[in-house]
């Protein structure tokens, strides 16, 4: 992607900024290159709005509520001035910035800067255009021009890194308005990944997470090869301690990549996998290209390779035309797979998405009973798939404290489960940062594991 350099320049010097992000990894990957940039130009970042004389938002609009939300946060900001100066200058981007342009500032008067889901890299000259002229600007483009990994960076975490490897989702499942706002797969050369790789290694980074909307399509733009294994192989032996990937479509996921996962113990066993429905009748209607059968069988062959494997998965609850007996098919399916994490939607229209224009006899009540019998379920699951683990000894990268006590120190283990442990007296936490220890389970909850550390 191209990046404005500054020559040396600070134009955004002595200025302080504040971002909140939206939605997925893809967002907090930008947003660390949002970071890198803008200090890069000589800006501070801020820990409240208040303070901000930059205000950015990177955005979502996979399902209506996230709209929502932006659109009220950005709202109210007009009552909020900056503490210095006489202007905070707002700034939307990501997916909402992408799909609506310019005419968010039409609803949104005060919003000073939009751009969008390709062109991240103009993001400073865009602000400064906007300091220069006192006009609102807005600047969308329609692909990409390069990877976000050009850009400089801050990492949010130091021991954790994204490396995107491919954006862009060529599927068009019907429900979803990720391929209108992140356009056509497009994959990273391997040269490039594998250098960012061994960087990342030398380093000292703990753990890495390969990005990208369908990784298993990688290298499909590129002849065909090289493919998504080929990168895990590299990525399984650069050095980096903790290899994961989001997000994998069942369509796509080949054995040799699931031999990829089995063959390096630095890949976690755990496999983000959507599954949407249980219904091959609503798989149809979603575009999904595989029907249960094709899903068991990967199931299958998952848990032969990589037998201590932790699944998890997406549903929609309420998708148009979504009977109970095919609801009942989601619920029967989930329960025989069962996960270690279940993220459970309802439906939500998006406009200009085929399913959009699908007619839904359901009524939201109906819709709403359905999911909340899911979430029941999946939280019996994920409590019983937690209490696999007493009495293990698993090894934890510890990311901070537990939120609710702050003598504890909070990690994750290779699955991916939440693992609490008391930081030992006297210790503080600084000391624990981005280490991974051992931690004995002695306890099991619905969302975290608790245990003490031990040496080994
Ligand atoms: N309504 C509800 N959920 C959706 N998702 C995508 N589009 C929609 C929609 N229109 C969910 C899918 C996807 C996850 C990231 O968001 O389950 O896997
Ligand atoms: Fe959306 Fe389907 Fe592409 Fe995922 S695979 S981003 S759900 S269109």
């Amino acid at each position: 992607m191209n990046f404005d350099e500054t020559d040396g320049q600070k134009p955004l010097a002595r200025m302080t900024y504040w971002q909140k992000t939206f939605g997925c990894q893809m967002n907090e990957n930008d947003a660390e290159r949002v970071a890198g940039m803008l200090e890069m130009a000589g800006a501070l970042p801020v820990s409240t709005l208040e303070e901000a004389d930059i205000a950015i938002f990177l955005t979502c609009c996979v399902r209506e509520k996230a709209d929502e939300r932006l659109m009220g946060q950005v709202a109210s900001l007009k009552n909020i001035p900056p503490a210095h100066g006489d202007k905070r200058i707002v700034c939307v981007g990501g997916c909402i910035g992408q799909r609506d342009g310019e005419k968010l500032q039409q609803q949104l008067k005060h919003v000073d800067v939009v751009f969008g889901t390709h062109n991240l890299g103009h993001l400073v000259r865009l602000i400064e255009r906007r300091m220069q002229t006192g006009t609102a600007v807005a600047e969308t483009i329609e692909s990409n021009d390069g990877f976000s990994s050009e850009l400089p960076l801050h990492r949010d975490k130091p021991w954790h890194a994204w490396v995107p490897i491919m954006t862009g989702c060529n599927n068009f499942c019907t429900y979803c308005i990720v391929p209108y706002v992140r356009g056509r797969e497009a994959s990273r050369p391997i040269e490039d990944i594998e250098r960012e790789l061994n960087g990342l290694a030398a380093q000292g980074v703990k753990e890495l997470t390969l990005l990208g909307q369908n990784v298993n399509s990688y290298g499909r733009d590129l002849y065909g090869y090289p493919r998504f294994a080929d990168v895990l192989n590299i990525a399984g032996t650069c050095g980096v301690e903790r290899v994961r990937f989001v997000t994998s479509h069942p369509k796509d996921l080949l054995p040799e990549t699931i031999e990829a996962m089995a063959a390096h113990p630095t890949i976690m066993p755990q496999l983000h996998l959507p599954l949407q429905s249980g219904s091959d009748r609503i798989l149809s209607a979603m575009n999904r290209k595989y029907d249960t059968a094709r899903y068991r069988s990967l199931i299958a062959t998952l848990r032969e390779k990589i037998p201590d494997i932790s699944l998890s998965t997406d549903i929609i609850v309420g998708f148009p035309g979504e009977t109970e007996k095919d609801f009942q098919a989601t619920y029967d399916l989930v329960k025989e797979v069962s996960y270690g994490q279940v993220f459970t939607f309802i439906y939500s229209k998006r406009a200009g998405t085929p399913a959009a224009e699908m007619d839904d006899p359901a009524t939201h009540e109906e819709i709403q009973d359905r999911f909340d019998r899911l979430v029941a379920l999946v939280q019996e699951q994920a409590h019983a798939e937690n209490a696999k683990e007493l009495g293990a000894t698993v090894p934890v990268l510890v990311e901070g404290t537990s939120k609710r006590d702050e003598r504890f120190l909070a990690g994750k283990s290779p699955k991916n489960q939440t693992v609490h442990a008391p930081l030992p007296a006297g210790a503080t936490i600084d000391e624990y940062l981005g280490r991974i220890v051992n931690v004995k389970v002695d306890e099991t909850k619905t969302w975290y594991l608790r245990g003490q550390l031990v040496d080994a």
